[in-house]
């Protein structure tokens, strides 16, 4: 049955565009009930969702992932590898849903009634993202694939328009692949150089070593945010003020920032940055290029095609203002809906909300592995100084692992990550292969945590009988 949609009220979409920030006011994607249920102390804010005394963010959140109420293996799943995909809310498949239901349309293209309410809601979405990290004005926003293609996006356009044979793009080994790759494909096709930056003792980014490597032939710094394997944090706005500097740009992989923590673009001072939807509840096939208005503006096309130009003549074609001109052909429509409505979820918590819980939960998690015999966790160790967000990438002396990962799966129920993650360089200068990981998200719990501790302790025995 086609789903009921209240009476639509075509909006004037040029106002999504213009700087002044709209009052279009954040949905509560709560229940109004959850919503005035408060018995927190602190003054909550509109929208905000109130965690009642005595109930961690993890049990609070928990019942909006249906998911995760599930057996795996005969044990009861534990789901600890939110860092490479988290689990999506309730709200945010129902958004989607409802745009399939109800108004499924293409977008900027008719102006029949569906086309213009899914036009609208794409480009709220677009504006709930901008909003989100602070950026200045929605067309700030390119709606990709994924962060992945976001980094190719800026390799294949500025790049490739920006850089010469001698010029330098300074980056770490700590990246994750889809930060490397895309630089070193524009480094052989331009003659620019990619130069690196190791770790320090505390297996952090060792920033004295990336400041001195800076020079007037750095043309870009390329940095994650929060490492992937290390769960460390860079200080993007010192990174920013020193690269700026030397007159380079700044390139963020914020992919696992952005699901985390407050991220302001405009506080970190980054000329781009990059975040996929499906590491911040939101749904695969959708992530985003966040780019100051004066380098969009000034980049070519990354694709040609629909949507992206203003006048298309036999012989030649002029191009569109950014954002469009770098969304080539339909876009993933009910994705960026859906990530319009993570952004929402998560607004409705409020970062600075999961950030503390989380930060409480990673110390947690870190301690508890610590106990485990014959262990060793890469990255630095939390102190009052050193945050070591809510990952944990280790290894077990003499046991694979992909073993580890087997058992905990097999036998436990536990998911987690083993491989290289997506970092070989990182795994070859700390000397190993593969690592395995746990990494946790709002919505994990210290019972997660004991569980997957347990497990992980009886996988050791496990192993070691056979020796
Ligand atoms: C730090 C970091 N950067 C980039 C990526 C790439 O994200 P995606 O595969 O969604 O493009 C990931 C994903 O694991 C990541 O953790």
């Amino acid at each position: 049955m086609a789903l009921k949609l209240p009476p639509f009220k075509v909006p004037a979409l040029s106002s999504l565009f213009s700087s002044s920030r709209m009052a279009l006011g954040s949905r509560c994607v709560f229940s109004a009930a959850q919503c005035s249920s408060s018995s927190s102390s602190t003054a909550l804010r509109e929208g905000e969702r109130p965690v009642p005394a005595g109930l961690s963010l993890g049990h609070l959140t928990r019942p909006d992932f249906p998911i995760l109420y599930q057996e795996v293996n005969g044990s009861k799943l534990v789901y600890l590898d939110s860092a490479a995909t988290s689990q999506k809310p309730t709200a945010v498949l129902k958004t989607m849903q409802d745009y399939y239901e109800g108004y499924n349309s293409n977008v900027h293209r008719s102006i029949h009634y569906l086309s213009t309410k899914a036009t609208y809601e794409y480009e709220l979405a677009r504006k709930k993202v901008s909003d989100f990290i602070n950026a200045s004005d929605p067309s700030e926003i390119v709606f990709t694939r994924n962060a992945t293609e976001a980094i190719n996006l800026v390799a294949c356009t500025w790049g490739l328009t920006n850089l010469k044979p001698g010029d330098e793009i300074v980056t770490t080994v700590a990246e994750h692949h889809s930060a490397i790759v895309p630089w070193q494909i524009v480094a052989q096709k331009t003659g620019a150089v990619l130069k690196f930056v190791g770790l320090d003792h505390d297996e952090l980014v060792d920033l004295a070593q990336l400041r001195q490597m800076l020079s007037k032939n750095t043309k870009l710094v390329v940095v994650h945010h929060v490492s992937n394997v290390l769960g460390s944090i860079l200080p993007i706005e010192d990174i920013a003020i020193w690269a700026h500097e030397v007159g380079a740009k700044v390139l963020v992989d914020a992919c696992q920032s952005v699901p985390h923590m407050v991220v302001d673009v405009q506080a970190l001072d980054a000329d781009f940055l990059v975040a996929s939807s499906h590491k911040m509840v939101g749904p695969t096939g959708i992530g985003f290029l966040y780019g100051k208005i004066e380098l969009l503006s000034e980049m070519p096309p990354f694709l040609g095609g629909g949507e992206m130009i203003s006048d298309v003549f036999l012989d030649h074609s002029t191009y569109a203002e950014p954002p469009l001109r770098f969304e080539a052909g339909t876009p993933a429509i009910a994705e960026a809906i859906g990530l319009g409505a993570a952004v929402d979820y998560l607004s409705g918590i409020r970062m600075e909300k999961i950030h503390e819980y989380e930060v409480e939960i990673a110390n947690y998690l870190y301690g508890q592995l610590q106990s485990v015999p014959n262990i060793h966790i890469y990255g630095p160790k939390p102190s009052e100084n050193i945050t070591h967000l809510a990952l944990c990438s280790f290894n077990v002396e003499k046991i694979h692992p992909t073993d580890i990962a087997t058992i905990l799966d097999q036998q436990h129920g536990v998911a987690i990550r083993s491989g290289h993650h997506c970092a070989q360089p990182l795994h070859r200068y700390l000397g190993i292969s593969a690592s395995a990981r746990a990494s946790l998200y709002f919505y994990s719990t210290r019972e997660d945590v004991d569980n997957f501790i347990e497990a992980l302790k009886d996988t050791i025995t496990f192993f070691n009988s056979f020796k």
